[in-house]
């Protein structure tokens, strides 16, 4: 296929709302030597995405400045030092930025073909959440068969892949969500049972659920406020993830030897700044662990809803207002 050598794009004008968000034409990106070129079919919308447009959350020196975090889309380049793909392959990529585009680069060992039955729209929903999920929870967390985990944002992107894939690997899942219909929703996908948290108290009612044991992992989203519950819903030798302080970081009053009691591990991680090498090593893991249970269906991405890449300000407009359940998909016909 030929390359063009202009694309359209999703320009952030300043850091912002939405409405800096716009259609723009560009360069179309040149593989470096381990980096494939990607035809962009569809763009995840994620989280960090809305963080980086404000301009709290720049991209790393040497990523794409354009927004997109994750692709799927067919191969058309490769850089002079890849193997193992052929223009015309179907993948989907954890891009390191570029992805609200018509083309994107991504380093090879970020490219997983689309499982079995999938189109882009669902492939596009994969990487971001798949990566973030595999290595905070089974990783660090060290998740395994017959232990509970709490998934705080239950119905948000990472929230139910997390809750299938603990659900998937032999785990009790609870989940913690906004309204009726989300813990339905949080339910639906595999969690035991779902908290409103504006209803009730999760720590109560982890306690309750738990008969007083705890949970033995719980993936956090919050931050500060839920800091000492969470350390309060932990069982003997629980660890607390922090993937996000959407409610704030600093966390003003704290017994450490609530820690002691329960011989807890707090860590926490972000995707973006990870090397290539660790993100390799990840994708490598998805490829055994994962894509055999998304071939055979057992655990799908949730798509809320579709927009046209030229209506990427409306897409983050709508994930802002919060009342979606699971992912937010941007379409690029190029
Ligand atoms: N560390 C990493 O590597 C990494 C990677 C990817 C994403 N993340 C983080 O993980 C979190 C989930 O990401 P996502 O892309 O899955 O996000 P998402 O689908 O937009 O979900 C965010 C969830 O947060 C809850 N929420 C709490 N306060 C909110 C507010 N003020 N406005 C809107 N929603 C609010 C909402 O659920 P309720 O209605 O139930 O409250 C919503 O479902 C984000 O904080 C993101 O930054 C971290």
């Amino acid at each position: 296929m030929k390359i063009p050598r202009q694309m359209r794009y999703i320009e952030a004008s300043e850091p912002g709302g939405p409405g800096v968000l716009s259609l723009a034409t560009g360069t179309v990106p040149v593989p470096k030597p381990t980096e494939v070129l990607i035809r962009v079919f569809a763009a995840g919308v994620n989280r960090p995405d809305i963080i980086q447009r404000k301009g709290t959350y720049p991209p790393p020196p040497d990523a794409s400045p354009i927004l997109g975090l994750e692709v799927a889309g067919e191969v058309i380049a490769l850089g002079a030092g890849v193997s193992g793909f052929a223009p015309g392959d179907r993948v989907c990529a954890l891009a390191n930025g570029g992805g609200y585009a018509e083309y994107c680069v991504a380093p090879a060992t970020q490219c997983l073909r689309w499982p079995q039955g999938y189109e882009a729209t669902r492939a596009a929903a994969l990487p971001e959440t798949y990566f973030t999920v595999w290595v905070n929870i089974f990783q660090m967390g060290r998740l395994s068969e017959g232990e509970s985990l709490l998934v705080h944002g239950g119905t948000s992107g990472i929230g139910l892949t997390a809750i299938q894939l603990a659900r998937e690997f032999g785990s009790t899942v609870f989940a913690t969500a906004g309204s009726r219909e989300k813990c339905a929703a949080a339910i639906k996908y595999g969690a035991q049972a779902a908290i409103n948290y504006r209803e009730e108290d999760f720590a109560e009612r982890i306690h309750d659920l738990t008969l007083s044991q705890g949970v033995d992992v719980i993936l956090d989203i919050v931050g500060a406020p839920y800091f000492v519950r969470n350390l309060h819903c932990l069982r003997k030798d629980g660890r607390l993830i922090e993937v996000a302080t959407m409610h704030g970081s600093k966390v003003a009053d704290f017994d450490i030897s609530e820690l002691m009691r329960r011989r807890a591990t707090i860590t926490g991680s972000m995707m973006r700044p990870r090397t290539a090498q660790e993100k390799a090593a990840v994708a490598l893991a998805l490829v055994q662990r994962v894509w055999p249970v998304l071939d055979a269906g057992r655990c799908a991405p949730v798509i809320d809803r579709v927009f046209p890449l030229a209506q990427a300000a409306d897409a983050h407009r709508y994930m802002e207002a919060g009342a979606h359940i699971g992912k937010i998909v941007l379409t690029v016909v190029a």
